[in-house]
């Protein structure tokens, strides 16, 4: 089989560590392209619950290879804390590996995170990991690669050099500088326990693709949060979308083959930004309160609001998408009604596409379609003719509006409570 990719559809959080975790039943590798640890792919196994950050979402499949690509900036003491606690767990992680080409996040770009948030007046809502500032840096050219962590020497001078500007920028601000050495001795030793997984994962990855391995490249975030595409600058700093595989993953796109979109039945949004079907109401609580919508992450609670077609239509075009993966339908089980965004009504122009400016997304109103709901739970639901007919229609109706099929369907967090379509 060749490579497939999964992407989120809408702004994160669709669910999309599940879905991999059930998709990797048939794959030999799982690569990891792009984001960081802002990612929190919730994996449920049996009674177990997991949070994986960085490490791929195969790692619960025995010999499946679980690459952390060059698109990827890594938080290498957060790299060792995850595989550390996934081995008290019981769960090997000797198939990882991490690209010598990805960028190294430190704490002096989670600091410089914090600050910017601090001080800006428009405020993005991070995460808090880094993420931004550790891709100004590799874009800047001034970054740490995976590779460094093979020669200390070498890394401990860079490390310095990068701490002693951002401390600079910090004692400008009145933020208390980094200490170096402090720093340096608990990198020294995450870097010391990594050395052993650094490898040119450009190379694993084509080898497997030669040789007819199952691949599959696992997305984080989701296609709002794209740094072109997304809700700009409510975004994050990596590329979110399809495309995104190939460079941050080191491989031609002539090598992809299916393309599937991870879909939650409605929609949700950790941090700021405009946010079309928002609800502030009694159902947005039902929404939170019933689908557990609390960051992975930070723990923060989502904002959550009705399914968006024209979010989901822009994104399924934007990444190719030709398999759905719908998640979270069991979490409409007790609406009466259900609203699907069907365009924007813009000043009384009527947008069937996002547009590219906030302003105007926020002054957008979403112009809505009713549809029964069905009023009892999916949970046990096993295919498409076990859902109550209002449900299947649901599902129809959403492929129909965002122009692809829906290929799974997940009815509960449980690895059981999926099923093709
Ligand atoms: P950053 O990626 O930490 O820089 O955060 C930028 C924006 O992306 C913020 O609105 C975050 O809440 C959002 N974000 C980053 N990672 C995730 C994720 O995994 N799920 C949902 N939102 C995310």
């Amino acid at each position: 089989m060749p490579v497939d990719v999964l992407v989120g559809t809408q702004w994160g959080d669709e669910g999309k560590g599940k879905l991999i975790d059930v998709l990797t039943r048939d794959v030999d590798m799982v690569v990891r392209f792009q984001g960081g640890n802002n990612a929190g792919h919730t994996v449920e196994i049996g009674d177990q619950k997991y949070v994986l950050h960085l490490v791929p979402s195969g790692i619960f499949r025995k010999g499946v290879k679980c690459l952390i690509g060059n698109g990827v900036v890594v938080d290498p003491i957060a790299l060792v804390a995850e595989m550390e606690n996934l081995v008290s767990r019981g769960v090997s992680v000797d198939d990882v590996q991490l690209s010598d080409r990805a960028h190294l996040i430190f704490e002096y770009h989670k600091r410089a995170d914090a600050l910017r948030e601090a001080g800006a007046k428009r405020k993005i809502g991070t995460t808090g990991r880094g993420i931004g500032p550790a891709y100004t840096d590799k874009a800047a050219r001034v970054g740490i690669r995976g590779c460094e962590l093979l020669h200390l020497d070498r890394m401990e001078n860079l490390f310095r050099e990068q701490a002693a500007r951002y401390n600079q920028l910090f004692v400008a601000n009145g933020v208390e500088a980094l200490n170096v050495d402090e720093q340096w001795t608990k990198v020294k030793a995450a870097a010391l326990y990594l050395q052993k997984y650094v490898q040119d994962t450009v190379v694993t990855a084509n080898e497997f693709i030669r040789a007819g391995k199952n691949v599959l490249f696992e997305g984080a975030q989701g296609a709002f949060l794209d740094i072109d595409h997304g809700t700009y600058p409510f975004v994050t700093s990596s590329t979110t979308t399809s495309g995104g595989a190939c460079a941050g993953g080191g491989i031609s796109p002539r090598s992809v083959r299916d393309i599937w979109g991870v879909m939650k039945a409605y929609t949700t949004r950790v941090g700021e930004g405009p946010f079309p079907t928002e609800l502030f109401d009694a159902d947005g609580n039902t929404l939170r309160e019933v689908g557990g919508e609390f960051g992975a992450t930070t723990g923060r609670p989502r904002r959550c609001g009705w399914f968006d077609a024209v979010a989901g239509r822009y994104s399924c075009m934007l990444s190719g998408i030709n398999k759905l993966a719908v998640t979270k339908l069991d979490v409409l089980d007790s609406f009466e009604e259900i609203k699907i965004c069907v365009a924007y009504d813009l000043n009384g122009r009527k947008l069937h596409y996002m547009p590219a400016s906030v302003e105007d997304l926020s002054a957008a109103t979403p112009i809505y379609e009713t549809v029964p709901g069905w009023n009892c739970s999916t949970a046990d639901a096993r295919s498409i003719a076990e859902l109550p007919v209002n449900a299947q229609k649901y599902l129809r109706r959403i492929a129909e509006l965002v122009e692809s099929n829906v290929a799974i369907v997940s009815v509960g967090p449980r690895r059981d409570q999926t099923f093709q379509a």
